[in-house]
This record gives structure tokens, sequence and C-alpha cells, in this order.
């Protein structure tokens, strides 16, 4: 069955399609660090809703032309920090969605106040144990090529939780199904629409 198929089929749970209703025009913005799972369950969570999936990360690649490793390198990261927050401003305007953003997009206060004001935020927290095991799978991350990843990391949790933290609904990130996690997102989504999330958007039916 092609994808889009799949997702309308997916989507057709009543209970999905008035969660979509009430986020009108806005996204559903996942945040959280590397390695928290915010692209393959964004995916997941998309299909079942029937939206797109838009990873700001890949966004970023394509409008610079290269690889955000090689972005790093060659420009810095304020330049991919500015980058990030342009592309992130556009997305958003492109709702409604599901978008993953890279683990330090949430910390630039102005990308913060445009989610707040444009989208449903989801903080996908996972604990150190388990970003460290699956951080391990991949050796392409600019912010963790350091002597020591580890330390780096925890420096890194330590700075972004407090602001993470001021997402509109946190999910734990473990070892499980990502269904599971999706399922847990959609229940703390609604719970917080029922109860007049104060992101303004409306009450579900
Ligand atoms: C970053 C996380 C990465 C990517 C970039 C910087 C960060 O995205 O945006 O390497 O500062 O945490 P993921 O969180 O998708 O790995």
């Amino acid at each position: 069955m092609p994808d889009a198929a799949l997702h309308n089929k997916m989507a057709a749970l009543p209970q999905d399609c008035a969660l979509v209703a009430a986020l009108g025009g806005r996204s559903i913005v996942l945040v959280g660090m590397m390695g928290a799972g915010k692209s393959s369950v964004g995916r997941k969570l998309a299909a079942r809703l029937g939206l797109p999936f838009i990873d700001a990360d890949a966004k970023i690649e394509e409008a610079a032309g290269m690889s955000i490793p090689d972005i790093f390198e060659t420009r810095g990261e304020a330049e991919f920090r500015s980058g990030e927050a342009r592309v992130i401003a556009r997305l958003l305007d492109g709702g409604p969605q599901v978008l993953a953003t890279g683990g330090g997009a949430y910390m630039n206060p102005d990308t913060r106040a445009l989610i707040r004001a444009k989208a449903v935020s989801v903080w996908l927290k996972a604990d150190f144990d388990v970003l460290m095991k699956r951080i391990k799978r991949r050796t392409d991350r600019p912010m963790l090529k350091t002597a020591d990843p580890a330390t780096t990391l925890q420096q890194l949790m330590d700075v972004r939780y407090p602001v993470y933290s001021e997402a509109d609904v946190t999910v734990e990130s473990r070892e499980v199904l990502h269904e599971v996690i999706v399922e847990e997102i959609l229940d703390r989504l609604r719970a917080a629409l029922n109860a007049g999330m104060e992101t303004g958007l409306e009450k579900l039916p």
C-alpha cells in the first residue's frame, strides 16, 4: 500500500481525527536531545495522524546544500544555529504537520516563542543511559565530537533539560516500541488539549 494511502487509513480513528482538527494549522513539534528518537517516533506519529512528517535537520541540509557535519566544519556552529532558526521559522508556517527538530533548536528563545505561538510541543525525555546507548550507534554528530562525549552529553543535558521542560507535554522516551511512545504522546496531547492548554488551542469536542 502506498505511504499516503496507509496514512489516510491510519488517521481514520475518530479520536485522532478530532485531535488533528483541534490542531488547526498548528504543527506538533518534537524537541529533545540527540538520540531521544524525535525522527523515528515523529515519523510514526505523523503516519498515525495522517499528517506530513518533516525533519528540520534534513531541511537545513537541503537549504545549505551540505550535511550538518559539513556545515559545522566549514561555517561553524553559530552559522548553523542561525540557519536552523530561519528554517524552523519557515517550516512552522506549513502546519499541520509533525516536525522533528534538532537537539539544540529549542534552546533558541525566538524559536521557542514561535513554537509556542504556532505549534504544540512535545519533549521526548530520555535518561542518560538510553541516550548514550543510542548515540554510540552514530558518530557523525558534531556536538559530540569531543574528547569525552559522555561528559559533553551530560553537560548538554544539564543545560537543556530545564528549557525542554517548557514544552507543552513531556513523554519519557525509553526502550519500548515506538508505537507505545506514540500512544503516550497522543494521550498527553488529548489530555492537554482537553484541559485547555495555554497554547490557545481549542478544546477537543
Ligand atoms: C544538535 C542535534 C542534531 C543536529 C546538530 C546539533 C544538537 O540533531 O541538529 O548536530 O545541538 O543537539 P538531532 O537532535 O536530530 O541529532
